[in-house]
């Protein structure tokens, strides 16, 4: 079967979140099930870019708002991912350093999609799946159904896979301008609330719809930010699809970005060696149990609770807790969690910005992941700590519910908690502390199983699968 995956982001090429690894996996896993997987995405300037080789594949030309633009499809040379990768490259408009964050970004996201479907509508076998993710290519399943110039490509089935619908990328009515001539007969299904609602036209036009988790699914239908009413009506066609892992970059027995390597049987003292070199590096110690955040500071991630609950856990803990946060995004938060270091020499620390290599150190030598997100379509920090023996501390919502168990649940091997709330978090840093010194031995247990839990991607492929043999022609 032949899938051509659409994303603004795909790792390690671009990466601002989770979105990024997903799509840089799942291809990769689909191909070693014996399919044919492709990603189309922009051809953002990133470094990685520099260090590969790349040929141009083809070029084309098409119209954005009586705009004529080049396009040029550029495609990675040497298939070092595991997948063909191409690229779209538009002058003045993909060309940039950072993936999102610009005036002019509807028309980046329009200009991308209409590149795309211009340049499948000349491929002579067209692919069997045209598979979109999130909103910035939401607009795709309507253009390829209802506009005259592109409707050879209606009968190619298009699947939507939501990674957060709390973005949905709203466009005033006069910015119709920018989709191709469409049916306009047609322009209830480019609407929702009274804009054009890409998120929404994707959930309407696509064959088939799915979230990243089964929870975040069900929680769609009360809680998605305007679309509930939505996801009601169409809960014929959506269904969850958990993420997995990519269980070949996040290892900690072949991890190159940690110091110490580890398996399943030596969890305990690979992880104090890693913690060892992870609090010299920022001033904590090593004897105390460590708890880690790392994600994006904004309000979906709770991260605004982050630093009144670590200033009341180290003042009703201090002397037995240390925490290091890692993270950058909303600048109050970022202001607040550096004048906190000042407070907790010794037991705290924060590194705001974006860092790979360190969140994988982190991820190998902390004791503890805090995740009290408000909102959390699947969440992939958990499965990365969980499969470094890193026990997470999660607030009960979306995949985290589907990932995570409770270690007061039966055989369970996490932290959970109801609200994205201070008192929460601080209880359940009371609950991490008790564990990590009065329960050695349970501690030990939790790590050595959620080691060896299996979130690969195989089930997953499976899945997506099945939702594409449902619609193929
Ligand atoms: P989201 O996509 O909503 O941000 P996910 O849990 O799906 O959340 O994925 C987050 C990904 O981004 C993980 O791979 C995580 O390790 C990574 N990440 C987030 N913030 C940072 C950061 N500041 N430095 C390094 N990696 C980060
Ligand atoms: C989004 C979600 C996150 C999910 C990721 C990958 O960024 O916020 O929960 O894990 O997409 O699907």
């Amino acid at each position: 079967m032949e899938i051509v995956h659409l994303s603004f982001e795909c790792y390690p090429v671009a990466k601002a979140g989770g979105l990024g690894d997903v799509v840089g996996a799942l291809p990769k896993y689909q191909v070693k099930a014996g399919h044919y997987a492709k990603v189309i995405m922009p051809m953002h300037r990133t470094k990685f870019l520099i260090a590969n080789d790349w040929d141009v594949d083809f070029k084309g030309r098409a119209n954005l708002d009586n705009w004529w633009f080049d396009y040029t499809i550029i495609k990675e040379r040497h298939n070092t991912l595991g997948f063909d990768l191409y690229l779209v490259d538009i002058n003045g408009l993909l060309d940039r350093e950072n993936i999102y964050g610009y005036d002019d970004d509807t028309q980046r996201y329009v200009a991308f999609q209409i590149a795309v479907i211009n340049w499948l509508d000349q491929w002579e076998h067209k692919p069997d799946i045209v598979h979109c993710h999130d909103y910035h290519v939401g607009l795709v399943p309507f253009m390829m159904k209802y506009c005259y110039q592109y409707n050879r490509l209606a009968s190619i089935p298009t699947v939507l896979t939501i990674h957060n619908a709390q973005y949905q990328g709203w466009m005033n009515w006069d910015q119709s301008r920018f989709i191709p001539a469409w049916d306009t007969w047609k322009g209830g299904l480019l609407e929702w609330g009274g804009v054009i609602n890409p998120l929404a036209s994707a959930v309407k036009n696509a064959w088939r719809v799915n979230t990243v988790s089964w929870s975040y699914m069900e929680e769609l239908r009360w809680n998605s930010n305007g679309l509930e009413a939505l996801f009601e009506y169409e809960r014929g066609k959506c269904s969850g699809v958990l993420n997995g892992i990519d269980a070949e970059v996040w290892d900690p027995e072949t991890d190159k970005f940690i110091e110490h390597s580890y398996k399943v049987a030596d969890v305990d003292k690979g992880k104090q060696k890693n913690k060892e070199a992870l609090c010299k590096e920022f001033n904590l110690d090593p004897q105390k149990p460590l708890i880690v955040f790392i994600g994006r500071l904004v309000g979906e991630k709770a991260a605004d609770l982050l630093p009144d609950a670590i200033a009341s856990s180290l003042y009703g803990m201090q002397g037995y807790v240390n925490f290091l946060v890692l993270g950058s995004g909303d600048p109050d938060v970022e202001w607040q969690l550096k004048q906190l270091l000042d407070t907790f020499p010794g037991s705290y620390n924060v590194m705001i910005g974006y860092n790979e290599a360190l969140s994988h150190r982190m991820y190998a030598g902390a004791d503890f992941l805090l995740m009290p997100s408000r909102v959390e379509p699947c969440g992939l920090n958990q499965m990365y700590s969980m499969r470094y023996g890193t026990v997470p501390m999660v607030r009960s919502t979306g995949g985290l519910i589907d990932t995570v168990t409770d270690m007061g649940d039966w055989q369970g091997w996490g932290i959970r908690f109801n609200q994205a709330s201070v008192g929460d978090i601080v209880h359940a840093v009371s609950r991490a502390v008790g564990l990590y010194y009065d329960d050695k031995k349970s501690l030990t247990r939790m790590r050595k199983h959620m080691m060896q839990i299996d979130n690969s991607w195989e089930k997953s492929v499976q899945q997506y699968f099945n939702i594409y043999q449902g619609i193929k022609i």
